[in-house]
């Protein structure tokens, strides 16, 4: 244990639901260990790192801090994305500026953690905000070498792309949301008979896209991983065949990647399927096509219970890696780590690797897809 040194925590990224539980839940456990240790909270993520620190952060927090936050969606601590971490393309025609204001915020960022005796910092987010938290360590080390420094992430995404844990915290209650959403507008589309075709966030990956479609009872879904699923073409014979077996309304859920993919996707889509003769043939009139997003909405609201446990048990678990050095009955673990859950436990990786193998992606092989293909409207149903 590091009994003179300070713990820092901050939110970064997207908010998530469930990221004021992380923070509480890893001052409680922290506190409940050693409560004479600082704890400093740095606001609007890694910005509060690179600031005047007497307006950007909070020193020697108490638990007044974190009551009642535990039900509030967002993040208390105010949250952001950096693009001065990001690496700028070898082609940027502003790269050298870019590099110059990178050096900066990492000189100012890495003198700061230093000036406040911090040995760890908690940093809640996503694979993005893993890759600035390495960044910011690595320069710490090698600025101040004889100073011990890590980082504890906590996955926090409603894109629930992270590798090294099954679920990350956001992820439920945006995924109820979203459910919440498609019965909503199943009330609408069903009452006038159309096609509703509903745009889902989930950045380059498409779990959200897919496990709400699936709970949310959706016709098709299409999703960046899998080509098939947004092909135009196999899309508008699926509805085809669907109201030659009376079906007579639709939902499609597409997530946000494929649009990135295919510019217009959906707007494209609408097109084809009012346009389409073997659909017209059987309604008499062609079948009418809506596009909704649903966007932040689905970021948005009180965090599901899921969600709040799932952030109790990471940010406990961040609390034992920094004063024991590993997870209960569990071997030893050096430099910076991410904690992650497998079912209910929690689990350890290296936060290399953890951002080498992010954002993980579906597959056609994972199971959650094959169930897709299984519960969604087929050309060749059988019944
Ligand atoms: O990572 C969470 C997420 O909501 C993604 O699904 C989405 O692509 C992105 O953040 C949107 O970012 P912003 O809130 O900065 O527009």
């Amino acid at each position: 244990m590091h009994e003179t040194s300070s713990v820092g925590i901050l939110t970064s990224g997207g908010d998530a639901p469930g990221m004021n539980s992380a923070v509480r839940a890893a001052f409680r456990s922290l506190k409940m260990r050693e409560p004479d240790r600082e704890i400093v909270f740095f606001r609007e993520g890694f910005r509060g790192l690179a600031r005047r620190l007497d307006s950007s952060s909070d020193r020697s927090v108490d638990r007044r801090a974190v009551r009642d936050i535990i039900h509030r969606g967002g993040t208390f601590l105010g949250t952001g994305r950096v693009p001065e971490l990001v690496l700028p393309a070898a082609d940027a025609p502003d790269r050298s500026d870019r590099l110059a204001a990178r050096e900066a915020f990492l000189r100012v960022a890495v003198a700061n953690l230093y000036q406040m005796n911090l040995s760890h910092l908690v940093v809640v987010g996503g694979d993005g905000s893993f890759r600035g938290a390495r960044l910011i360590a690595d320069t710490f080390r090698e600025t101040f070498p004889k100073r011990p420094f890590s980082v504890v992430g906590i996955p926090a995404s409603i894109d629930n792309d992270i590798f090294g844990s099954q679920y990350s915290i956001g992820f439920d209650t945006a995924l109820n949301n979203v459910v919440d959403a498609i019965r909503k507008i199943r009330d609408t589309v069903e009452s006038h008979k159309r096609a509703i075709i509903l745009e889902v966030m989930g950045n380059t990956s498409g779990w959200l896209a897919l496990q709400s479609a699936i709970a949310g009872g959706a016709a098709i879904v299409a999703i960046p991983e899998v080509e098939a699923t947004h092909d135009h073409a196999a899309i508008v014979s699926r509805l085809a065949a669907g109201v030659r077996r009376d079906y007579r309304y639709f939902i499609i859920v597409v997530a946000e990647g494929v649009q990135r993919m295919v510019p217009d996707w959906s707007q494209h889509l609408a097109e084809k399927i009012e346009l389409d003769k073997a659909t017209r043939d059987v309604l008499g009139a062609p079948m009418e096509v809506r596009i909704n997003s649903i966007g932040h909405l689905a970021r948005g609201g009180s965090p599901s219970a899921f969600d709040n446990t799932l952030a109790g048990l990471l940010g406990s678990a961040a609390a034992d890696v920094i004063q024991l050095g590993h997870l209960p009955g569990e071997a030893a673990i050096e430099g910076d780590v991410v904690v992650g859950c497998r079912g209910p436990y929690p689990v350890v990786h290296p936060l290399a690797e953890v951002v080498a193998k992010s954002p993980r992606l579906v597959t056609e092989e994972s199971p959650l897809f094959q169930l897709s293909e299984k519960l969604m409207l087929q050309a060749a149903q059988p019944f």
